[in-house]
């Protein structure tokens, strides 16, 4: 089947259609959405009708999956690991009222590429939408491996050689969550990763980079983080990003983690139910 891809900005991003979701994706079409994947780095398909079971069958596809971390958040919602709940509901299916939930998702609203803090990386998402809002709860994106060759060449000489230290409790207190516990941070510790990294699947260098990262190693900390702020900046500004509106259900978004980040964006979120879950596939470990 050839797939048609729609670019979505002049830099990035594509929406594909001519998939049929509901009868397995054969191998042939995976390939090219596989290919799509590593161009576009973000790939948005309309109304796809995938259910969970689907959803984690299409996504084994890409690799082995990433289970949702165990701690102590909430009882969950759904049967499968696999699933990682980017929604506002509670395991019954209302409007989460917890305070200490919302503020956990609030994390998703910085700049962040998924699971930069764990140190075997996550290459692709696949968040699907079974809810959505009638206004607001775009998702935003930008493309690090632009960012990248849009930088000055001194810069790119400054950061050549830099290692980033990421963990997941400093974006979510930067977005107000409380001190980690002891359990949270045994289940979560911190991981490094280089700043500059090849992209193999498109030859292209890259920043991989996230609101988890929080300091550079071997520098002054406030120094490093005003480096990592500056570049999370820089690779923001708003001619490198895609807002991208859920239509539906059904609408899924599969991006490359190791090239891209991503931002949810507000809504009325104690008004509003908003069901979206998320597998993760993590990078291939001969990379
Ligand atoms: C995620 C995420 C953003 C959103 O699922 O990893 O960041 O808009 N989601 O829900
Ligand atoms: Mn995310």
């Amino acid at each position: 089947m050839a797939l048609t891809a729609r670019p979505l900005h002049p830099l990035f991003a594509a929406e594909i259609s001519g998939v049929d979701f509901s009868r397995g994706v054969d191998p042939e079409t995976f390939e090219e959405i596989r290919v799509a994947v590593h161009r576009y780095g973000v790939c948005v398909f309309r109304g796809t009708g995938l259910t969970d079971e689907s959803h984690i069958a299409f996504s084994r596809l890409f690799g082995e999956l990433e289970q949702a971390p165990r701690f102590s958040i909430a009882r969950r919602r759904f049967r499968y690991p696999e699933l990682f709940d980017a929604g506002n509901l509670d395991p019954d299916g209302n409007i989460l009222s917890d305070e200490r939930r919302r503020m956990y998702n609030k994390g998703n609203q910085l700049w962040h590429t998924d699971s930069s803090f764990n140190q075997h990386r996550s290459a692709y998402s696949l968040l699907l939408a079974h809810e959505v809002p009638p206004v607001g709860g775009d998702t935003h994106f930008a493309d690090m491996r632009v960012a990248y060759e849009a930088l000055p060449e001194d810069r790119k000489a400054q950061i050549e050689d830099l290692v980033a230290e990421h963990w997941l409790w400093h974006s979510r207190m930067l977005a107000g969550y409380p001190e980690p516990t002891e359990e949270e941070k045994r289940e979560k510790p911190p991981a490094r990763h280089r700043l500059v990294q090849l992209h193999r699947e498109s030859g292209r260098r890259t920043l991989y980079l996230a609101s988890h990262a929080s300091h550079i190693v071997g520098w002054p900390v406030e120094e490093g983080r005003r480096l990592i702020r500056e570049l999370i900046e820089f690779a923001t500004q708003p001619q490198f990003c895609l807002a991208v509106q859920w239509h539906g259900p059904g609408d899924l978004i599969i991006w490359d983690n190791r090239c891209t980040m991503h931002r949810a964006t507000p809504f009325e979120d104690v008004r509003y139910r908003r069901d979206m879950r998320r597998t993760t596939v993590y990078e291939a470990v001969d990379h």
